[in-house]
């Protein structure tokens, strides 16, 4: 009976051992504190989580890019990149998969905001910092968010438009993805600076930052409205679209063209060549996130928001390599 007891007791005393070690494990990792909500030990070399959301478009190419050229100027970051293929699900198992590979951080370019706030969340409760790109999570339980003010440019596009068309016209508006923040927030600034002037909406669609989705929508607004003096799309591939359905039908002189991204090999010469009448860049903050990355491993602190700058091409500005928003 004695023997059967220790026997007990010794496989409960196991676990526990174990347990112990592994907190003990934790607090070992843990330095000098950060900002980021989490404490990271140094060490000579860092793995890199980067969960992309899709990269079907140009723009996303260009972001990985970017984090891709960046990392590699520090030879001690190893950056694993997973692409979500703009699926959402997808997306949430590779944030969940780079946690159970005890990556040092995560940077991720959501697809949607809230189906995203809990890995992202737990990610951050498993002491790994993550750092939110271009489009946001809910919440600000992450270490850092990295993106251009997307109401400011919704209402600098907004401003341009009233000043195009004279205050007065008939609008279309090809909004992105609208459980995604830049969808929100470029539709809610364009909005303010169009209220109380002549310009009305006559059409607007989601159409989910997609090029053929956009063109799609803008053949049913073509086919409903005999009148169109300006397309506003949330992005480049958006008002690309819409151009390609005004002109099958011929009607692409008709109306202006706005988009926003501003990429130079995309919307900057779609300007160039008079497909556009504007766009505003939206940078990918790619090398921001690197740089911020390093100091968040280094445990320096970061701050919780950094808000990157945004640039008006269109025909007056396009020589000087576009204007600065104010
Ligand atoms: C690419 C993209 C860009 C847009 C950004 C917003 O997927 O649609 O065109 O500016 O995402 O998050």
């Amino acid at each position: 009976m004695r023997h059967l007891k220790s026997a007990v007791s010794l496989w409960l005393l196991v676990p526990l051992a174990a347990l112990l070690l592994m907190a003990g494990c934790g607090q070992s990792d843990s330095g000098t504190s950060s900002k980021s909500g989490t404490e990271k030990k140094a060490k000579s070399s860092y793995t890199i989580g980067m969960s992309q959301c899709n990269l079907g478009e140009p723009w996303r190419v260009e972001m990985n890019a970017q984090i891709k050229a960046a990392a590699e100027k520090h030879p001690n970051l190893q950056v694993t990149f997973k692409d979500a293929q703009n699926d959402t699900l997808k997306q949430r198992a590779h944030v969940e998969e780079f946690v159970s590979a005890g990556v040092d951080l995560i940077i991720i370019s959501p697809k949607e905001a809230q189906p995203l706030t809990e890995p992202v969340a737990k990610a951050m409760d498993a002491g790994i910092p993550v750092i939110v790109l271009d489009r946001s999570v809910l919440g600000d339980k992450y270490s850092c968010f990295i993106g251009a003010d997307n109401k400011k440019i919704g209402h600098s596009a907004g401003e341009w438009i009233v000043k195009k068309l004279g205050g007065k016209g008939k609008l279309v508006e090809l909004k992105g993805l609208m459980t995604s923040t830049p969808g929100q927030d470029r539709d809610s600034g364009f909005r303010e600076a169009l209220a109380g002037t002549g310009i009305e909406i006559i059409f607007d669609a989601d159409m989910k930052w997609l090029e053929p989705n956009a063109r799609q929508e803008m053949e049913s607004a073509l086919a409903r409205f005999n009148k169109i003096d300006c397309v506003y799309a949330h992005n480049d591939p958006g008002a690309h679209g819409a151009y390609l359905a005004a002109k099958a039908a011929g009607r692409e002189k008709e109306m202006l063209f706005v988009g926003i991204d501003a990429l130079p090999q995309e919307g900057v010469a779609y300007v160039q060549q008079g497909i556009l009448d504007a766009t505003f860049q939206y940078p990918t903050g790619g090398a921001e996130a690197i740089d911020t990355a390093l100091k968040i491993l280094q445990g320096q602190s970061v701050p919780k928001k950094i808000t990157l700058g945004s640039r008006l091409f269109d025909k007056e500005t396009i020589a000087q390599g576009g204007r600065e928003l104010n």
